[in-house]
């Protein structure tokens, strides 16, 4: 491998999907990981196995479709947790175990309460079992940033003494500053006698918005991977984004003198999708990704833009898949239109199901006239999941706002394909009447403890989404509704929660009779 080429090690789908209010069902792990493939990331973290059945559960299902990246699984220093990883991954087609060991004297004292000596020796035990399984083994230092050199470089080589081909260093808190973490880099890069037989690697979070730098600053220092997120999702402020450091690397390449295999053509879909799925909406001015990342709004910067689009464009749209107006969609639109357009934003006919899209396509465009690529890509990701083994489907609803009363709604739905309804007066608006009649009929007590409303497109033609989380019986479970109405989008992002509990009562009922 050329030494100018970075590792991109996405952990979208562990420190990423940690973060979430609401974990992600195998499914939309799985389409996540497939968008990662296409996107070329070269290694994708995709869970913790020891975590919990369903974390196994997702790895070994990914492990089991994934054919041109690495799949990562996560493990403490400890020998259930690699037993674990290797179970779930010795499926894939090329797979690494990752172990990590906190190395911080804060760490090592206070949270794992055993001397640094300690600590060397576990973590040479976690390499050597790991290579008994594999011979691509990933160790970590936990919290690196705050760890004195001497114990980094010590704790590193030994690693790579038992058998480690990748020695990562993470800044788990956020804390370091770029020249500070850079100079680590560097330490490590010089003071480690055996550091050619490993790759060196950085995991940086966010908290003080130095991801980003810090990631650019080590690889200029030697670091060979970058361990990132889409969108920058991750613990607290988050991971690494890796629509930045792969734009920041291809844009200033003849500063940086590196490359990564990353399609770029893909970051817009792949960061959409992340969002949609994961129910985190993308800052409008955040880098690379941000709706308002390639507008221009001044007179100035407009003209400029007409003049020379250089004046105010370091990098174009089109450089990661945002494509220029096309063919309008429109009811009078035929199936070949919308799979062209689908086509177009890299995806092939078995990631969707185009009669069903087509169907919802020709629904939609029937209310708003015209149909974007974006709606499409809710239509076929959002809606099309809610249409799949769903107990609960939505009819009818009107509701009554009559100023000074309290709002009334009637609901119509299907429940197992029997017709019910139910009228709920009292309400503080018509949403909340809405939902109220809804777990009437279906006899549930929900608490929401999040909602999210977005517009998907501009002006009074816009889609709204919205996105909620709701606690049932301990666990929470996350809901995404799509219409051009804001009370038929709150709806069906409720009965989209509520089929997702039925799905795990289904689910715990069978385990329970096994
Ligand atoms: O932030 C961190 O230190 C981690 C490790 C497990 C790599 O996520
Ligand atoms: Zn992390």
């Amino acid at each position: 491998m050329s030494n100018n080429n970075i590792i991109i090690f996405d952990t979208t789908l562990r420190d990423g999907e940690q973060s979430l209010k609401a974990s992600l069902t195998v499914k939309e792990k799985l389409q996540i990981a497939l968008a990662l493939e296409r996107l070329g990331v070269d290694v994708m973290e995709v869970g913790f196995p020891v975590s919990s059945a369903g974390d196994f559960d997702s790895v070994q299902t990914i492990a089991r479709h994934i054919k041109n990246s690495r799949v990562a699984a996560l493990s403490r220093a400890v020998a259930k947790d690699i037993d674990a990883a290797y179970e779930a991954l010795k499926v894939a087609e090329a797979f690494r175990i990752h172990t990590f060991i906190a190395s911080s004297a804060l760490h090592v004292e206070a949270k794992l309460k055993r001397s640094f000596d300690d600590v060397v020796e576990m973590a040479v035990a976690a390499v050597k079992r790991a290579r008994g399984y594999t011979d691509d083994v990933e160790f970590s230092c936990e919290d690196a940033g705050r760890t004195g050199i001497d114990n980094i470089c010590r704790i590193v080589e030994a690693a790579i003494n038992a058998g480690a081909t990748t020695v990562n260093i993470p800044d788990t808190v956020g804390f370091c500053l770029p020249n500070e973490y850079g100079n680590i880099i560097h330490q490590v890069m010089n003071r480690v006698p055996n550091i050619d037989k490993a790759i060196v690697s950085v995991h940086c979070h966010n908290d003080l918005g130095m991801a980003t730098a810090n990631s650019l600053t080590a690889v200029q220092n030697g670091a060979r991977q970058i361990e990132c997120t889409i969108n920058g999702i991750g613990e607290r402020a988050g991971n690494t984004a890796l629509e930045e450091v792969v734009m920041a690397i291809k844009t200033r390449q003849e500063f940086m003198g590196v490359d990564t295999r990353i399609n770029t053509q893909e970051i817009h879909r792949v960061s959409q999708m992340v969002s949609q799925l994961c129910n985190m909406p993308i800052q409008p001015n955040k880098a690379i990704v941000g709706s308002n990342a390639f507008a221009h709004s001044s007179g100035i910067h407009q003209d400029g833009m007409l003049k020379n689009k250089n004046t105010y464009e370091i990098m174009s749209p089109e450089t990661i898949g945002l494509k220029k107006e096309k063919l309008n969609l429109t009811a009078r639109s035929g199936r070949a239109a919308v799979k062209g357009h689908m086509a177009d934003m890299g995806y092939t006919e078995s990631d969707y199901d185009l009669d069903k899209l087509y169907e919802a396509f020709l629904q939609l465009a029937d209310k708003k006239g015209q149909v974007f690529d974006y709606d499409l890509e809710a239509l076929a990701f959002i809606d099309m999941q809610q249409g799949e083994e769903n107990r609960l489907k939505l009819d009818v609803i009107t509701t009554q706002l009559i100023s000074g009363l309290p709002a009334s709604a009637f609901v119509q739905v299907e429940l197992d394909g029997v017709r019910q309804s139910a009228t709920s007066q009292g309400g503080n608006g018509p949403v909340e009447a809405t939902y109220n009649a809804i777990m009437n009929i279906v006899g549930m007590e929900l608490k929401m403890s999040h909602y999210n409303l977005t517009a998907k497109g501009e002006g009074a033609e816009a889609l709204g989404q919205v996105d909620i989380v709701v606690e049932y019986e301990g666990r929470k479970f996350h809901g995404v509704g799509l219409a051009t109405d804001i009370v038929e989008s709150s709806a069906r992002a409720l009965i989209h929660a509520i089929n997702a509990i039925y799905r795990s009562k289904k689910v715990a009922d069978i385990k329970a009779k096994k």
